[in-house]
């Protein structure tokens, strides 16, 4: 830093001093002003502002000593050099130790005097540097504590858990919903492993892998976990990326799903409760139409005949309606009961056949069954006839009078796999990306007419795969489709026979 202006005072009994000094400093460019005693000079440093003092020790009346005594306490900043004798050197010393910055003695060349003055100037413009480096510093770390008290504002005010980890997968940050829903452990958990202070294998997973770069887009993984106390929550780990596409950490959002599970779950038990209630009055209509159909009741007219039909239609719609929500509640509810037992498929295939031959006897559709020679497989008896009703059903449903459907069996290593072809309508490119989805339906003049929710595929595709199988289908419009369904060779039941197991599917 540069000092502008500067004003010295010459404290001096001798006129030759004061004026000598003045010309000397004056030649610098400084302002220089002179009195011959102490007392003057005390009382012009209370009215003037003075960078250096040059002060004589040795004067008539208040000597150098008080003056430096009185200045101390008067203008701290003020940089005294003490003019002394040969003789008074000692004294200089006793000056400098209360507080005097240097001493000159007399007699003195201009050179030492200016040498002496700029030693003082700089000295001082150095000070004034470093205060006001450290005051900068003061600011700077008052700013950083300003947004370190806003970032934990922010943090702890969030409604979700946050934990931000390092590269090294150490705890940076948390918030106190993060402490509560993963139960961290630990005096001090900042900069210790994230394993070593959270027992949640599936979000140290999630984090491993974010700073991996696993995910994709650095837009970060989404999965839900369970956590302290097995509360469900929706995880959100994304990698935070530097400007030079490096990972330096990752940032877990942590959002407590447990409100919107359990409204989940009431829904899918007024689905379930609604549809239960419904089964048996619809059945029971169907049937009363049916009876009304063979004449029970007396001879009906062509046109009832008609419209009685077209109820008792509508009625078998209905009945499959609910039956696919009631499985699906089921499975949302993971309350579906599967006995598995040593079973031949065969047997479960030919029931289903049982069930849909008279939908295949009107439309003439020709079933051609093999299934010999069939290692049998250790699954739920009525989810498989659930399966291969579904299949057939579309495979009928779909197909136009008179064509054909072939079901066939083989093994192929530790897989039993059975497909379910037929020559009907096929489907098309675009729509077989959804056949899966719950509620999916093609949209085309032949299927216009024909009944169905959209729940078929996505139910047995659920039951497939909880038996650890897997279901595919190739397509083709307008030449037929092929479901196959691939399901695990088990020898041994995996428990005895009828005992009921709780899963998920
Ligand atoms: N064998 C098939 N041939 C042609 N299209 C099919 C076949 N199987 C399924 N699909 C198409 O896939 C869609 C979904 O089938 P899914 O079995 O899930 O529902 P759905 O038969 O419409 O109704 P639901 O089975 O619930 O009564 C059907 O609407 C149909 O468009
Ligand atoms: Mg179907």
């Amino acid at each position: 830093m540069i000092i502008k202006e500067v004003n010295i005072l010459v404290i001096d009994d001798e006129a030759v001093i004061r004026d000598g000094c003045t010309k000397i400093l004056k030649k610098e460019g400084w302002n220089v002003d002179t009195v011959e005693n102490g007392r003057d000079g005390i009382e012009l440093i209370k009215n003037k502002f003075f960078d250096i003092l040059l002060l004589d020790l040795m004067m008539p009346g208040i000597n150098g000593m008080e003056v430096l005594q009185e200045i101390k306490s008067q203008s701290p900043s003020i940089y005294t050099i003490v003019i002394t004798g040969y003789a008074t050197i000692e004294t200089a010393v006793e000056a400098m130790k209360i507080g005097a910055f240097d001493y000159i003695a007399k007699p003195f060349t201009p050179d030492q005097l200016r040498l002496v003055v700029k030693k003082a100037l700089s000295n001082k413009a150095l000070i004034r540097e470093a205060e006001y480096l450290r005051a900068e510093q003061e600011k700077g770390l008052h700013a950083i504590d300003q947004e370190k008290s806003k970032i934990r504002t922010i943090m702890n005010c969030m409604p979700n858990g946050v934990l931000v980890i390092d590269k090294d997968k150490r705890i940076a940050l948390y918030n106190p919903i993060a402490s509560k829903l993963l139960n961290i452990s630990g005096d001090d958990p900042i900069g210790k492993d994230v394993d070593e202070c959270i027992n949640c294998k599936d979000l140290s997973i999630m984090i491993s892998d974010t700073l991996r770069g696993k995910s994709s887009h650095n837009a970060g993984i989404v999965s839900e976990i369970a956590g302290n106390d097995a509360i469900p929550l929706m995880a959100h780990v994304a990698p935070v990326v530097m400007a030079d596409s490096e990972i330096a950490g990752a940032v877990a959002i942590l959002q407590d799903i447990s409100h919107q599970k359990a409204v989940e779950k009431m829904k899918s038990n007024f689905i379930a409760k609604v549809t239960h209630e419904l089964k048996s009055p619809v059945a029971t209509i169907t049937q009363q139409l049916n009876t009304l159909l063979e004449g029970a009741a007396g001879e009906l007219s062509e046109e009832q005949l008609k419209m009685i039909e077209k109820a008792k239609l509508w009625g078998v719609g209905l009945i499959a309606l609910i039956s696919d929500l009631l499985s699906i509640s089921k499975i949302e509810a993971g309350m579906s009961i599967q006995k598995k037992v040593l079973l031949d498929i065969r047997e479960v295939v030919y029931d289903a056949i049982e069930i849909l031959k008279p939908q295949a006897e009107d439309k003439k559709i020709t079933i051609n069954i093999s299934l010999d020679n069939l290692p049998k497989i250790n699954a739920d008896r009525e989810g498989m006839k659930e399966v291969f009703v579904n299949l057939i059903s579309n495979a009928i449903k779909y197909n136009d009078s008179g064509g054909k459907i072939d079901i066939y069996g083989e093994r192929d290593k530790d897989y039993l796999r059975i497909s379910v072809s037929d020559n009907g309508f096929g489907i098309s490119r675009e729509d077989l990306k959804f056949i899966f989805e719950r509620f999916f339906r093609a949209k085309n003049k032949k299927t216009r007419q024909i009944i169905g929710t959209g729940l078929g595929l996505p139910i047995i595709k659920e039951i497939i795969e909880s038996h650890l199988g897997a279901i595919t289908v190739q397509s083709e419009e307008g030449n037929g489709s092929t479901f196959t369904v691939s399901l695990p060779i088990s020898e041994k039941p995996l428990i005895r026979e009828g005992e009921p197991v709780l899963t998920n599917y």
